[in-house]
């Protein structure tokens, strides 16, 4: 089944969950090494690698996001305040999975060097090569990366919880019924 139903997760989105977990756990620990790099053509491609895998991201989580407006994922068991917290860190997840690669894009383009899909398809800029953008939209890179992350250990600590409580909630993402 490829399309989500009111209680079963379908194929595409538990590929999308899972495949975009997986590149976003390789990618926050390689923005965290740039961060404490300076830059320098020993290291560029590093920056390259980031700003590939980073725009990659950012068009699969377009695509999901078309995709739960065509079939809408299930909403999370058993109601009450839990399920109600679950909704509110997806969608928070959300944001961040939006302002980040959108910020990293805006901070790269101001810096005035040219960004490079896989090391060879031009990417446009969209922002003005400027100091200022580029302080400002780091800094958001930043704050967002680290909400990011203390968000993901407030989601997966609660889906193993409601695993060990026995609810299904993980065996659901993973197999797409309880
Ligand atoms: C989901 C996508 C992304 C994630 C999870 C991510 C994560 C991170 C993290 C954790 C840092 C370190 C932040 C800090 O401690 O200051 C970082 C830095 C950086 N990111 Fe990203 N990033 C993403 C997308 C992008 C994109 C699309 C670009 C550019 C096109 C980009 C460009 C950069 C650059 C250039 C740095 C180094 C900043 C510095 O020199 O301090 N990132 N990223
Ligand atoms: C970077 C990592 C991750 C991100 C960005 C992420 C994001 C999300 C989002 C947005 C949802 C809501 C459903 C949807 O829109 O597809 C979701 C659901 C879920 N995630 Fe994650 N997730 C990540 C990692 C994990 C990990 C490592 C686990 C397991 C340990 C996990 C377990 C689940 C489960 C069980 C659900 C279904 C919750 C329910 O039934 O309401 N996720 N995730």
């Amino acid at each position: 089944m490829l399309r989500n139903t009111t209680d079963r997760f379908g194929l595409i989105t538990r590929a999308l969950h899972w495949g975009i977990a997986g590149l976003i756990v390789v990618q926050l620990p390689l923005g965290l090494r740039l961060s404490d790099m300076q830059p320098g053509l020993a290291n560029l491609w590093l920056y390259s690698a980031h700003k590939t895998l980073g725009l990659s991201i950012f068009a699969l989580v377009a695509l999901r996001i078309v995709w739960h407006i065509i079939s809408p994922p299930p909403a999370p068991m058993g109601g009450g305040w839990q399920a109600r917290m679950a909704k509110a860190v997806h969608w928070a997840i959300y944001g961040m999975m939006v302002a980040i690669p959108l910020s990293g894009w805006v901070a790269s383009s101001a810096t005035g060097i040219d960004i490079l899909l896989f090391d060879r398809i031009p990417v446009p800029a969209i922002a003005p090569v400027s100091a200022q953008w580029e302080a400002t939209a780091f800094a958001i890179h930043d704050i967002a990366t680290k909400l990011l992350m203390a968000l993901l250990a407030i989601h997966i600590g609660a889906a193993f919880k409601r695993e060990i409580d026995g609810d299904g909630t993980l065996t659901r993402m993973l197999r797409g019924h309880r």
